[in-house]
């Protein structure tokens, strides 16, 4: 038995937590081994990363250390939550990962991508995910369902225009790896579309998908990626 690792991505507001929650009890009523979990703030030093980031109290933080704050969450859940759930091939859904990094600090706070998108990948050890799905919305529709605003939705339009747009260009570079979904579609649809992507890649081989993995890092780093590739997560 493998493990599978499903990442529900897009904006805020977009519906992504109620997915990943129903998804995750639909596989737990199959008796599967499921761990729904998210970035930032899994676990008592994801918390308080959470905290730091999250808090309009914390004021403006250089986009530098706000990148690393999020990659050194997602480098203590990948080891401490996500592999080890892998490893003993349990179905991991992560609500946020990756690519929020690369679409709201690297687009949004237009950090140079190529600068920032090693960094990331090194902090989240090359744990590609076996599929993302990104839920896809205006950003004013999904910031108007959110009451009080956290330090980034307070942030400008442009900065959310600027992130939803990398979402969708991430999934366009790799669209084997991605399911992109209208955020405004029912919750049940949602959640059909998303069970019959993960019953396709289920019947595929475990073989299959490492191949898969290591075609998304060429992708992601171009030809000369055997180093890379040695420090591929099992
Ligand atoms: P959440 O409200 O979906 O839990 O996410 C918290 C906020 O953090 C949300 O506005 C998106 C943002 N975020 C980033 O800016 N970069 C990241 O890497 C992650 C994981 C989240």
């Amino acid at each position: 038995m493998h493990g599978l690792f499903i990442v529900f991505e897009g904006g805020d507001g977009a519906g992504k937590s109620t997915q990943s929650a129903l998804l995750g009890r639909w596989l737990e009523e199959q008796g599967r081994d499921v761990v729904v979990t998210r970035e930032p703030g899994e676990g008592p030093v994801g918390e308080k990363i959470r905290a730091i980031l999250l808090d309009p109290a914390t004021g403006d933080l250089s986009p530098r250390a706000e990148a690393l704050l999020y990659s050194a969450d997602r480098a203590h859940h990948v080891d401490t939550t996500v592999k080890p759930a892998l490893a003993r091939g349990a179905v991991v859904i992560s609500d946020r990962y990756i690519d929020s990094t690369l679409a709201y600090q690297g687009a949004g706070r237009t950090l140079d991508l190529a600068d920032l998108e090693p960094i990331a990948w090194w902090a989240a050890d090359h744990l590609v995910p076996d599929l993302t799905v990104l839920l896809d919305l205006e950003p004013s529709e999904g910031l108007a369902t959110i009451g009080e605003r956290d330090r980034l939705e307070a942030a400008d339009d442009d900065f959310h225009a600027r992130t939803r747009d990398y979402f969708l260009r991430l999934a366009e570079r790799d669209p084997g790896r991605y399911l992109v979904l209208k955020a405004r579609e029912s919750i049940t649809a949602i959640q059909e579309k998303v069970r019959g992507r993960l019953a396709e890649l289920e019947a595929a081989d475990p073989e299959v998908l490492r191949v898969d993995r290591r075609s998304a890092l060429r992708t992601l780093f171009g030809a000369e990626t055997s180093d890379v590739e040695g420090t591929l997560a099992p």
